[in-house]
């Protein structure tokens, strides 16, 4: 790159700032608190893992596997690719600590950049963020009531309305099968009608079918048999009590019978919650059971269930109701001479310590230039230090909103700052 060149992020990665920064901030502390509450422990793992973990975990014709890993070659030659969801490592994680020897359920959260060869648009990165959560040990709809219950209390936490939750069962491998076959059978002659990818779907995947969205195919599937139609009674059971528990919780739903998800993990539940404010990408957390998927991966045969929220379209919603805020600083220290800076450092320790935001000004410049620095800055108050000042063993006050000031005693700062700021 010549040097006439400018760098910049790349296609699809996104820097997050100020003020925006301070909405993520708020996002991440609620899901802490909120989560910690339903007994979920916060887990990291590595953002990058041998490729065949995703391969395997999410299935190896799955959109995300075929084109969208960013797969390459380390040094000593192994296969290695940036993660695209957090679900396969977390299982990893589970077998390699051996997680499965606590009691059940152990349930996790997680929170961190994922990576998808994605075409970006508005809404879908490249590095996105996730917060997941994974609960693992038990097989009842009761954790999938739980989990998809935390999940709508998170959001509304947040201030976010207008959302809808849309649940489905897409069965285990005792029914799905023969639902399969059905859909097969329905799809039958109208196969040529479906897009090169669904063509290829009949073969490999064909549940895909259901949710894909060209226009053409959704006019092919139309009057396509249910897979909740075809469920095992287990899987019918399972589901039947879910809906159950969703109305007892006084959770709105509706059954949507396209949504299959996109990772081939998935048996029973599968939901995703969507906003009508978000154009095309319009899922702001998805999830749902995989209770293979740990036993696939070489662990025991425990079940689990989980769900990730997109940052990106959380931040989105939120900023469309209230602006993210700004935030500037309670207090801007103006000293002038280098013995004022002395006092003014003080001052500012001492406020720091006491978790307030204070600036302190350069004291080789004008008292004018300072209190501009502090009105560009938006500074509640302004403290100024100079030779009178420390002779008088006093400082000058200014509230920077009324224009109001005054002087204090240097031993009475701390309380007549604190209290001013009630
Ligand atoms: P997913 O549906 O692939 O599921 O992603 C979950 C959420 O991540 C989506 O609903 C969306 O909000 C966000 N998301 C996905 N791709 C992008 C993108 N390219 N740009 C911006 N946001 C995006 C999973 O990842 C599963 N691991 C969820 C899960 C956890 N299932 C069980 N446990």
């Amino acid at each position: 790159m010549s040097s006439s060149e400018k760098y910049r992020a790349l296609k699809g990665m996104r820097d997050v700032l100020p003020p925006d920064i301070y909405l993520w901030q708020q996002v991440e502390r609620t899901a802490a608190e909120l989560f910690s509450s339903y007994g979920f422990n916060e887990i990291r793992t590595p953002i990058a893992e041998a490729t065949n973990l995703f391969t395997r975990g999410i299935g190896e014709g799955t959109d995300i596997v075929e084109k969208e890993m960013y797969t390459f070659e380390d040094k000593g030659g192994r296969s290695i690719s940036l993660r695209p969801e957090g679900t396969a490592s977390v299982v990893r994680c589970y077998i390699e600590n051996q997680l499965h020897t606590l009691p059940s359920p152990q349930k996790y959260y997680y929170a961190g950049p994922m990576f998808r060869y994605e075409r970006p648009q508005s809404g879908r990165y490249r590095q996105f963020y996730q917060i997941g959560v994974e609960a693992f040990g038990s097989a009842s709809p009761v954790l999938d009531a739980e989990v998809i219950s935390m999940l709508c209390h998170f959001l509304a936490r947040l201030g976010l309305t207008g959302l809808n939750v849309q649940i489905n069962s897409i069965g285990c491998p005792t029914c799905r099968p023969g639902y399969i076959e059905i859909l097969r059978g329905f799809l039958g002659d109208r196969q040529t009608d479906l897009c090169s990818d669904c063509r290829r779907r009949y073969l490999t995947n064909p549940l895909r079918i259901l949710d894909c969205k060209v226009d053409g195919c959704a006019g092919v599937r139309q009057g396509a048999p249910h897979v909740v139609d075809h469920l095992c009674s287990d899987c019918s059971d399972h589901f039947n009590t879910l809906q159950l528990l969703l109305s007892h919780l006084e959770i709105p739903y509706t059954v949507n019978h396209e949504m299959v998800r996109g990772l081939d993990y998935y048996t029973r539940t599968a939901f995703e919650v969507t906003s009508a404010n978000l154009g095309a990408q319009n899922a702001v957390a998805a999830g749902g059971r995989y209770d293979r998927l740990v036993k696939e991966c070489g662990g025991p045969d425990v079940p689990a269930v989980g769900f990730a929220i997109g940052m990106e379209r959380i931040i989105e919603l939120m900023k469309q109701t209230c602006p993210a805020p700004v935030r500037a600083p309670a207090l801007y220290i103006a000293v002038l001479g280098e013995r004022a800076l002395q006092r003014g450092l003080g001052i500012a320790d001492t406020l720091r310590n006491r978790r307030i935001w204070v600036e302190t000004g350069d004291y080789t410049a004008s008292l004018k230039s300072q209190m501009r620095k502090a009105d560009r800055l938006g500074a509640g108050f302004v403290f100024i230090i100079g030779d009178d000042e420390l002779a008088a063993g006093a400082l000058r006050w200014k509230l920077l909103s009324d224009g109001s000031e005054g002087t204090t005693p240097f031993s009475a700062v701390t309380s007549f700052f604190e209290s001013r700021l009630r």
